[in-house]
């Protein structure tokens, strides 16, 4: 039985003996921060133990070169690239706790490059010292529930020496991501396309089309991004084809988009509307797939990229083991806010502050949550339903209080500017739903600025990056 004693809110508290954390990306980084705030506010917090299977915390954004297998034979993790820039305003993933400006200690625009977001992402954890929590290195190969002992087995390998251990934890937080492992599927003709067929997961420098006609297959923010970049850093033209619906955007000249394609024959793409194309090289920007083969098979969320998962209420506690968390795993207009309310519930939970109905309730309420997302009907509906669902979780924490409402409106905002000039959007400022201070504009329009370093964005160039933060 865990020991109970009586916290500061007056209410009996619980005592884990041992809570696993299992990857230090935003999410898992959102957890360790989430038990630390507690700590220091007088709660007793159980022993939290992280592992990465990266030697660097920051998750996806941590930038690899590497692509295929990392130097331990494992799958890479990373899916960013060289160029890559917030696609959403800063202030809608602000941390309510540790805002852009007490980071960089001034304002900064609106969308800024990865190794600005990787900063601030782990300045926080810095701030807080959880990298004492990680191990790093250590893969995550297997978790099992002994219902007799009550207990979760994690059975862990450390990269560095080929060790493995099995060790017995109360509770474990899956904070893996879900945009690590490609969605892959095969086309007519790929087998004999004389051109490099890659998926956006090994895509790591757009200068590689420069000169070339390049094929980008898919509708979604990769498609979108990649074309662009590609185009941005020379790509001689750029065919987006769709499956379902184009994203109908005002593209620069030399990029266009159209209906699916049918086959490969050479060089030569057939498309549905029985057009054709000449093409050097394909990337796939089909997606991704939310792959656990670390989890044993009653305890696996098996989902594809939805803003509700099923199993998960709130969207983090397994429905047959709510001891089993998960973070994180939606499909993200929000991303830091979210991971930070869904850890700041899992926390709570952890703590015995939150007390969650029985399995039917819990089941009543995803499927009326996977309900309404049936009805959605545009990206409006769409933010406003993710937006509600950081509602639903942040009323029952100690969340610090931020203006979820004006981030709606933001992303609304956004949406619509990306429909004006979708090479521009990356050029307006928002206000902090923390601060309500407003973003100045980029010294360099985004469609023209080739250099993506921290010193230039911040116009420190030459300085001492570290400096500034
Ligand atoms: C190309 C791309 C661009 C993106 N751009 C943006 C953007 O501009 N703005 C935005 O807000 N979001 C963006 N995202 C969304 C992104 O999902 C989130 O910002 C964020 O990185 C998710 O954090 P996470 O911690 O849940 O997962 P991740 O960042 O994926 O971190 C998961 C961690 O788990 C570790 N791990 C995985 N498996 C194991 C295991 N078995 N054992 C031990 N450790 C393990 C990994 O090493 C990693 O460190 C982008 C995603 C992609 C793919
Ligand atoms: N910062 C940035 O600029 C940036 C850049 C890239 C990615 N991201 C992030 O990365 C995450 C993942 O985005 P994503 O675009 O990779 O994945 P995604 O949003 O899941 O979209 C997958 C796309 O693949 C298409 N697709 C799937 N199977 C296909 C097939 N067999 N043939 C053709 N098309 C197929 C889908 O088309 P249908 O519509 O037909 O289903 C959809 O358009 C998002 O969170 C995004 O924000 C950010």
């Amino acid at each position: 039985m865990e020991p109970a004693w009586i916290g500061a809110n007056g209410k009996e508290e619980h005592m884990a003996s041992r809570v696993a954390v299992v990857g230090a990306g935003p999410s898992g980084l959102a957890q360790l921060h989430a038990f630390e705030e507690a700590r220091k506010k007088g709660a007793a917090v159980p022993e939290v133990v992280c592992f990465d299977k990266q030697s660097e915390w920051g998750g996806l954004w941590n930038y690899t070169w590497r692509t295929g297998l990392d130097e331990f034979g494992d799958a890479v993790h990373g899916s960013m690239y060289r160029y890559l820039w917030s696609n959403g305003p800063k202030e809608c993933l602000e941390f309510a706790d540790y805002t852009f400006d007490e980071h960089f200690g001034r304002p900064i625009p609106s969308f800024p490059p990865r190794e600005v977001l990787f900063d601030y992402v782990t300045g926080r954890a810095k701030k807080n010292n959880v990298k004492q929590f990680i191990q790093f290195n250590t893969s995550v190969r297997w978790i099992s529930y002994d219902e007799s002992r009550e207990k979760f087995d994690v059975t862990v390998e450390v990269l560095t020496d080929r060790t493995t251990r099995t060790e017995e934890f109360d509770y474990v937080i899956v904070a893996t991501g879900h945009f690590s492992t490609p969605n892959v599927p095969d086309y007519e003709g790929f087998q004999r396309f004389p051109g490099r067929v890659l998926h956006s997961h090994d895509f790591r420098d757009s200068r590689e089309f420069a000169g070339k006609d390049l094929l980008v297959m898919g509708s979604s923010y990769s498609a979108e991004d990649i074309a662009l970049q590609s185009k941005k850093y020379g790509a001689r033209s750029v065919t987006i084809s769709y499956r379902t619906a184009p994203m109908g955007f005002k593209w620069p000249d030399g990029i266009d988009e159209v209906p699916r394609l049918v086959k490969m024959d050479g060089n030569t793409a057939h498309f549905a509307d029985g057009g054709t194309r000449h093409v050097d090289a394909i990337a796939l920007c089909t997606g991704y797939q939310h792959c656990f083969p670390f989890i044993e098979d009653s305890l696996r969320l098996r989902t594809a990229n939805v803003l509700y998962t099923p199993d998960l209420y709130k969207g983090v506690c397994w429905l047959d083991n709510p001891k089993m968390m998960y973070l994180g795993m939606q499909d993200q207009y929000y991303t830091f806010t979210l991971f930070d309310a869904e850890a700041w519930y899992a926390r709570d939970y952890v703590l015995g502050r939150l007390t969650l109905p029985p399995r039917q309730e819990m089941a009543d309420d995803i499927d009326s949550w996977r309900a309404r997302q049936d009805t959605l009907a545009d990206p409006a509906e769409e933010i406003d339903f993710q937006a509600d669902h950081i509602a639903d979780l942040v009323k029952d924490v100690d969340y610090p209080v931020f203006d979820l409402d004006l981030t709606r409106e933001h992303f609304k905002k956004w949406e619509h500017d990306k429909e004006e000039s979708i090479t521009g959007y990356r050029d307006r400022g928002f206000s902090s739903p923390c601060t309500g201070a407003v973003a100045p504009t980029h010294h360099t329009p985004w469609w023209e600025e080739l250099d993506d370093s921290l010193a230039t964005f911040l116009g420190d160039a030459g300085k001492d990056a570290e400096a500034t933060v």
